[in-house]
């Protein structure tokens, strides 16, 4: 049984790595030096909602291995304030500050708070994602509370006419957690990139021009 069990786990591993390797969107990011393929799924929400545009002060959350942040970079004015946070270390990429460690904690909010010296973020990017298991309703409680604290969060430091754009894995608190964006921001939309696996229960939160 538990021989069944590995082979199981073995077989999908090696069934992800292998799509991963192979598909077009691993091999647009080794191309265009991107660090990970996620750099797609931010590239196709940018082309329809254009939420970089005109965006000075950004903030990218769940950053590792990095290919948000360059993206931002890329795309971004070369007079702009670019963080990326994380739990893991990312190695440096120009024109942008890092902070390691829990988004979630105190400790990071004052660091982000110093960071910004009073002015207030245009863009909160959210990719983050806790560690998952084959438990979807644990996923998707577990993503949701990281939503929450993003919300919670860009209540204080987004600025007026700011976005905010957060990957959510689908359940049962996802139609509720649109619903309180829709009272706080003029557009709210769901996404899902082309990127983004077909068969996972991924899916962006686009919230545009906070009121
Ligand atoms: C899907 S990856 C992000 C990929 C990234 N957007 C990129 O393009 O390279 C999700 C990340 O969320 C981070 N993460 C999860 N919980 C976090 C937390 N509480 N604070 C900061 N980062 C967190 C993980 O460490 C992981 O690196």
């Amino acid at each position: 049984m538990k021989k069944n069990i590995r082979a199981k786990a073995t077989q999908s591993s090696t069934k992800w790595v292998g799509r991963n390797a192979n598909d077009k969107f691993s091999k647009l990011a080794k191309q265009n030096h991107f660090r990970s393929r996620a750099a797609y799924k931010l590239d196709d929400i940018n082309k329809k909602f254009k939420i970089l545009k005109g965006a000075k002060f950004i903030l990218d959350l769940g950053a590792a291995p990095g290919s948000w942040l360059q993206y931002i970079s890329r795309f971004s004015k070369a007079n702009s304030l670019l963080i990326g946070v994380d739990l893991k270390e990312i190695e440096a990429i120009k024109n942008t500050k890092i902070i390691e460690g829990d988004f979630t904690s105190s400790e990071v909010w004052g660091k982000l708070d110093e960071m910004l010296s009073g002015n207030k973020l245009n863009l909160i990017c959210s990719d983050m994602a806790p560690n998952t298991s084959g438990t979807r309703s644990m996923n998707h409680i577990n993503i949701m509370s990281l939503a929450e604290s993003v919300f919670l969060f860009s209540e204080n430091f987004l600025d007026k006419k700011g976005s905010l754009v957060i990957k959510l894995f689908e359940g049962n608190k996802t139609k509720e957690f649109f619903n309180k964006l829709r009272l706080h921001f003029k557009e709210v939309h769901f996404f899902k990139p082309e990127a983004s696996y077909k068969d996972s229960s991924e899916i962006f939160i686009i919230a545009i021009h906070k009121i």
